[in-house]
């Protein structure tokens, strides 16, 4: 269950789909719509603005089978998240209940309903990182950051989760930092790691391969 409808802190998986299938967990392609909206690094927009173009799009999803899933994952993609307002508008387009929404919302991880960060921390606590120090590395993350697990920081740059085994045990403790893979890692090495994601846009020059 995603906790996220429980609190205000921000819960987070980079696991993300383009597409699920509605209750069925697979996954689809993503639709055409959706490619053209998805903006998961956004800035904060005027949210009213957005709101009136989840109504243009709405319609459109309404017609398709199992339309309800993409339509929440062309929301997040415009909002960075799912806004309560947002959620309204889709259960009335779909002629659902808000709880019915928000449960669909509830069972995929992937959804959040409270804003995320720029970049998304993963730090892995799987067996091999963790004996290794991964949880060491989760804690300086922390306090470098000021947030803890499923939250996001004020500035809107970092959320911060945890993880199990990102396939790189060999080179433990492993921490990603969106798709980018840093090995190794220690709890001395992580403001330096944060540091160039401040200072920088750049993306995949910023693991470790
Ligand atoms: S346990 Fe961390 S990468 Fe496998």
């Amino acid at each position: 269950m995603n906790t996220a409808l429980n609190h205000t802190s921000m819960k987070v998986n980079p696991d993300m789909p383009v597409a699920v299938a509605e209750g069925s967990g697979d996954l689809e392609s993503p639709t055409h719509e959706a490619g053209e909206m998805a903006c998961s690094h956004h800035e904060p927009a005027d949210e009213s603005i957005l709101l009136e173009q989840l109504d243009d799009l709405l319609p459109e999803y309404v017609q398709k089978p199992g339309g309800l899933i993409p339509a929440l994952q062309v929301c997040q993609s415009m909002f960075g998240y799912l806004p309560q307002e947002a959620l309204k508008r889709i259960s009335e387009a779909f002629g659902k209940s808000y709880s019915e929404v928000t449960g669909v919302v509830s069972f995929y991880s992937f959804f959040s309903v409270v804003p995320r960060g720029k970049h998304l921390i993963r730090v892995c606590l799987g067996t091999a990182c963790y004996v290794r120090g991964g949880k060491e590395v989760l804690q300086a993350l922390k306090k470098d950051t000021g947030i803890d697990v499923g939250e996001t920081t004020e500035d809107r740059l970092f959320s911060l989760d945890a993880g199990r085994c990102f396939g790189a045990c060999g080179l433990a403790p492993a921490v990603l930092v969106d798709e980018n893979m840093h090995k190794r890692v220690n709890a001395s090495k992580t403001a330096s790691i944060l540091e160039n994601y401040r200072t920088s846009e750049g993306g995949k020059s910023h693991g470790d391969g």
